[in-house]
């Protein structure tokens, strides 16, 4: 069976989703970006787990497929009520990714333990950095470990009837 994953990112604008696809992509930050990045295929043999990965900027026409990645500012306010609304609508393993954690000392960490005990899509959640390339390819490979080797039931849009 060909398996493969796609991962979208989704959050609010300017938390940085677009610049964490180009960071990966092109190991490095890039001062400007598109406001979307065009969707790419990371090959099979280069990804960790071995399979084809396909990665989603945000659109708003387009919502949940298998994996999403929630991208907030660490560095700012965390909008809580936000994140709750998604994870409570979109019933897919999410992983929380606090972005832009160059610009901070401190850690979000506290703010999300309790969205993540409450949860229990939430797989993981990860601090990172599209500009000092910080957690990067970790969190990609979250994402895909979530999809392949989920710890809750998945949901399965064919199953669904
Ligand atoms: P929309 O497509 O408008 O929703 O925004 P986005 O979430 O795709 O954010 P984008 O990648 O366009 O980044 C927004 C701004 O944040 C840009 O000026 C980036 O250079 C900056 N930025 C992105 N990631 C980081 C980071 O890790 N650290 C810092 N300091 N700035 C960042
Ligand atoms: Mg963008």
């Amino acid at each position: 069976m060909r398996k493969d994953v796609r991962i979208l990112l989704v959050g609010e604008p300017k938390v940085g989703k677009t610049s964490l696809i180009m960071s990966l992509v092109g190991e490095e930050f890039p001062e400007e970006v598109p406001l979307r990045a065009e969707e790419i295929t990371i090959p099979a043999d280069v990804t960790p787990e071995r399979v084809p990965t396909h990665i989603v900027d945000y659109s708003g026409t387009q919502v949940s497929l298998f994996v999403t990645v929630l991208v907030y500012c660490a560095a700012g306010d965390v909008h809580i009520g936000f994140l709750c609304v998604y994870v409570g609508m979109h019933r897919v393993p999410l992983i929380l990714v606090g972005n832009k954690s160059d610009l901070v000392e401190h850690s979000s960490m506290e703010t999300i333990l309790p969205i993540m005990n409450q949860y229990s899509e939430i797989e993981t959640c990860v601090e990172c950095s599209a500009k000092n390339l910080k957690n990067i390819s970790e969190l990609f490979y979250y994402a895909q470990k979530a999809v392949l080797h989920p710890t809750g039931p998945l949901y399965c849009p064919e199953e669904k009837e």
